[in-house]
């Protein structure tokens, strides 16, 4: 059965690989992109989402911009030292031909979901505004979508924009709390798992073999995100992969061991967007999540460029 997604994202590099990845795998009909704040200015990231569908010719997906600030807190530092400040390495793309939805992400994301009954995965790769304003408008899409997808959030391991905060999580706490609390299928796709998933130079190589649009773009952009990925975490080169892995999640779930639990964000203070998860089901004020603590690397890594080398 062919799973109807709609990717809020916020590209961004790694999103851009992940969007050619969703684009490029059968078992997925994208319905929609909706973009969002967060590697680049809210004006940025939405006209990267309508370069990408239309990278590989799938310009008739529809493209709705959403939102460009927090929901509470003020808009800080965005992810342009690691995306560049056009989201794409600062190779200045040609303008897309597109244009956008007439409709905020949000309202989007309602009408899908309710034309769509009970089929509609949500797979949010950016900050999580867009999503939480959905539930606000709307809190009865919870019960009528499929599954939410996310890639965000840090259980074991330290966080990648500040000690404790993933960079999702961060850039908007209070929807991503939102989200996390709001009782519907969720699955956080975190740090624990995507960056056990090494993208390495060797590998990048043999994808930039291919030679095809997304490839190339992948060997246009990625060069700031290695520099970023060496100089922060001293990896020579290779990268981690992020938002990728929650689209290999969509593919085969069964590389990734996941556990069940409540797990709440920390809105304020030194370890804003801090995930904590209550692993002794005493302390929960909100229905469980399923988080990703394991993953077959190797075999994520296989599949994404079987993927993207076709
Ligand atoms: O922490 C990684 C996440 O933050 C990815 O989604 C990346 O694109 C950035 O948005
Ligand atoms: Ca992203």
């Amino acid at each position: 059965m062919v799973k109807k997604i709609i990717i809020d994202t916020d590209p961004g590099i790694d999103d851009a690989t992940a969007i050619s990845l969703a684009l490029r795998s059968p078992e997925l009909e994208v319905i929609g992109l909706t973009s969002v704040f967060g590697n680049a200015k809210g004006e940025v990231t939405a006209q990267n989402a309508l370069r990408l569908v239309e990278l590989e010719g799938h310009d008739s997906v529809p493209v709705a911009r959403g939102s460009d600030v927090p929901l509470i807190i003020p808009l800080e530092a965005l992810g342009t030292m690691v995306h560049g400040e056009d989201g794409m390495g600062n190779t200045n793309p040609p303008p897309p031909k597109g244009k956008l939805l007439d409709a905020h992400a949000a309202e989007f994301i309602i009408q899908m979901i309710r034309s769509n009954p009970g089929k509609v995965t949500l797979v949010p790769i950016g900050p999580l505004t867009n999503i939480a304003l959905a539930l606000k408008l709307d809190p009865g899409i919870v019960g009528l979508v499929d599954e939410v997808v996310l890639m965000g959030g840090t259980l074991s391991c330290p966080g990648n924009i500040s000690p404790v905060a993933e960079a999702n999580i961060y850039h908007d706490p209070h929807a991503a709390d939102l989200v996390l609390r709001a009782g519907w299928p969720l699955v956080m796709v975190g740090l624990d798992v995507t960056q056990e998933v090494f993208m390495t130079r060797a590998y990048l190589d043999e994808i930039y073999q291919a030679d095809n649009p997304a490839t190339n773009l992948m060997r246009k952009i990625l060069p700031i995100y290695q520099k970023f990925h060496d100089g922060f975490f001293g990896l020579g080169g290779d990268i981690h992969t992020h938002d990728p892995s929650a689209i290999v999640y969509l593919l085969a779930p069964h590389l990734f061991h996941t556990q069940s639990v409540a797990v709440f964000v920390e809105t304020e203070g030194r370890c804003m967007g801090q995930t904590v998860a209550d692993w002794h089901h005493q302390w929960g004020d909100r229905p469980e999540v399923k988080v990703c603590m394991n993953v077959q690397a190797n075999e994520v890594l296989a599949l994404i460029k079987e993927r993207l080398v076709k």
